[in-house]
């Protein structure tokens, strides 16, 4: 399956690498510490995050991924679904072990998205945004989306599951009718067919990078960046979590990843929600 080029004078060249996930394949030229130093990749599981989470429980290390090519019950947040065909995304789940408190993990699905939209940016300049928390979208239509999964008791992190879902190679036709309007892939929007392995190898260097940083600092060095890509700063916008709901103007994301809200009475600062432009 790999095509080679013969040529007298360079000698082999690879021309194509095969794109399937494996761990032979992710691993091969990864270059990283700890992200996919364990990689468990299969052809086809219910949820990445199902079969991460038990990993954990018993005990995997930090870093430790997991990939499927297809997943049947992929997840999202919100209860929602993850549609995940087989061959065109990628779905991963990394077991992370940070020694912070709780309260600092809602940050992590904000730190994923930055790493995510600078990598994503490269083969889409201009167009990457950042929908708060975690929304990576391209040309307005989502193109990957991320569920952060919290294990702690009393005050400490046993582990996180981040779990990440791009549409890669999808095609219109690969979405189901119901989502083609929301949804697009890097194909779609850039208009050009990207090597998913390299795209992971990419993403969990920049991931690593970072969580690094943010362990650290929180996302106090990331604040410009972020709000480069952010498709709300400015606008009028309404936060739903749970039952609340919260209107005012999006005016910043603070050190902790948090949405802050300007009102006639101050500011107020949301850990997590789900938003929607009051003006279009
Ligand atoms: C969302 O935007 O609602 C989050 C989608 C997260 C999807 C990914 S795909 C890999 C991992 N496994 C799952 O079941 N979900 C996440």
């Amino acid at each position: 399956d790999y095509r080679v080029r013969f040529n007298a004078r360079r000698g082999i060249t690879f021309v194509a690498a095969p794109d399937y996930l494996t761990a032979t394949e992710i691993g091969w030229q990864l270059r990283t510490r700890t992200m996919g130093r364990v990689i468990h990749a299969y052809q086809s599981v219910k949820s990445t995050n199902d079969v991460a989470a038990q990993l954990a429980a018993s005990g995997a290390a930090e870093g430790t991924i997991v990939t499927a090519e297809q997943q049947t019950r992929g997840r999202g947040r919100l209860g929602r679904w993850w549609h995940s065909p087989p061959g065109c995304g990628i779905y991963v789940s990394i077991v992370l072990r940070p020694r912070f408190r709780p309260e600092r993990a809602p940050g992590l699905s904000v730190m994923t998205a930055l790493a995510l939209a600078e990598v994503i940016e490269r083969y889409c300049p201009g167009e990457t945004r950042i929908k708060w928390p975690n929304d990576v979208l391209l040309g307005g239509r989502k193109a990957a989306g991320i569920l952060t999964e919290l294990s702690a008791d009393r005050g400490v992190i046993h582990h996180v599951i981040i779990g990440v879902g791009i549409n890669v190679n999808h095609r219109q036709s690969d979405f189901p009718s119901e989502l083609r309007s929301a949804a697009t892939s890097l194909r779609i929007a850039c208009r050009q067919a990207v090597h998913r392995v390299t795209l992971l190898q990419q993403f969990l260097r920049r991931f690593e990078h970072e969580y690094e940083r943010y362990r650290r600092a929180g996302l106090a060095p990331r604040r410009e960046r972020l709000k480069r890509f952010s498709s709300l700063l400015g606008r009028e916008v309404t936060v739903r979590a749970g039952r609340e709901a919260l209107t005012g103007r999006a005016v910043d994301i603070d050190r902790d990843g948090r949405l802050v809200l300007a009102q006639d009475g101050g500011r107020t600062a949301v850990a997590a929600g789900e938003v929607t432009l009051r003006q279009p």
